[in-house]
């Protein structure tokens, strides 16, 4: 299933092995292939679903309009709907995660585990949604080789390897323009799910780079001590991207958090 139709929507999806499902989310403005050392290194214990959600990476283009978490939430549930399967291991990357979390809100019997990666559960701050307008304003300008250059550095610790600062900005560089200014809204205005955390009965993990200046340790912290079942882990010598930068400590802390689901 390469490719799975949602709702008017074409989504390239990429799996790996058998079994229970986990389903990963990507952050933006990247795509699937930010977890391609998860799907490698996890598909002995789970089939490992990672989709591009719509506008990003393979799926089909969008047309500018507001990009929802919502809208992303229920394109997952019917990516599932198509597996046949009612529950799944969630992992969401930072915008991965305000989806998880839209998820969770919207289809909780669907959250087999879950697993909030460099994200946070807070809407924007006024600051933060205006800088959302001054960044798709600029993109206008300045075109996308300015944002990646601009987001590689905020998104991967000064010690990133050379091929993850490369992979972020090629994905970033591949971004259609009308997906980033669609996503830029839906993230501006998507709503604090604070009050999520709380409802969450099922197993939980928080991780988060010891050096992400986006969503920083601090930020973890608060989801996990909100999150009824969850332990923290905070992954030395990464920042924003802990998959790219430091995937044996992000699988390690994956695959402990579905053994503790087993248990
Ligand atoms: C991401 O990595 O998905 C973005 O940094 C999220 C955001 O800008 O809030």
């Amino acid at each position: 299933m390469p490719y799975a139709e949602i709702d008017g929507a074409r989504l390239h999806v990429r799996q790996r092995g058998a079994g229970e499902v986990a389903l990963f989310i990507h952050g933006f403005p990247l795509d699937s292939s930010m977890w391609l050392a998860q799907l490698e290194s996890l598909s002995d214990v789970r089939r490992c679903i990672a989709v591009d959600l719509r506008g990003f990476g393979r799926s089909c283009p969008v047309d500018g309009s507001p990009l929802t978490m919502e809208q992303h939430a229920s394109d997952l549930a019917g990516v599932l709907d198509i597996v046949s399967v009612e529950q799944a291991d969630i992992v969401g990357l930072s915008m991965g995660g305000y989806v998880a979390l839209a998820l969770a809100e919207m289809y909780p019997d669907r959250i087999r585990t879950l697993a909030l990666v460099d994200t946070k559960s807070e809407g924007d701050s006024e600051l933060a949604r205006k800088g959302r307008d001054a960044t798709a304003a600029r993109l206008l300008e300045d075109g996308r080789t300015a944002l990646a250059e601009g987001m590689q550095e905020a998104l991967l610790a000064p010690q990133a390897s050379l091929g993850a600062k490369a992979r972020v900005r090629t994905m970033i560089e591949g971004c259609a323009y009308e997906t980033i200014v669609g996503a830029l809204a839906g993230l501006r205005d998507r709503p604090d799910r604070t009050h999520v955390l709380e409802t969450i009965a099922a197993p939980s993990a928080v991780l988060v780079g010891e050096d992400d200046t986006v969503t920083p340790p601090a930020d973890a912290g608060r989801m996990a001590a909100a999150l009824p079942d969850c332990t923290l882990t905070v992954i030395p010598n990464a920042g924003h991207m802990a998959p790219i930068e430091h995937p044996t400590a992000v699988n390690a802390a994956l695959r402990e958090l579905w053994a503790r689901a087993a248990d």
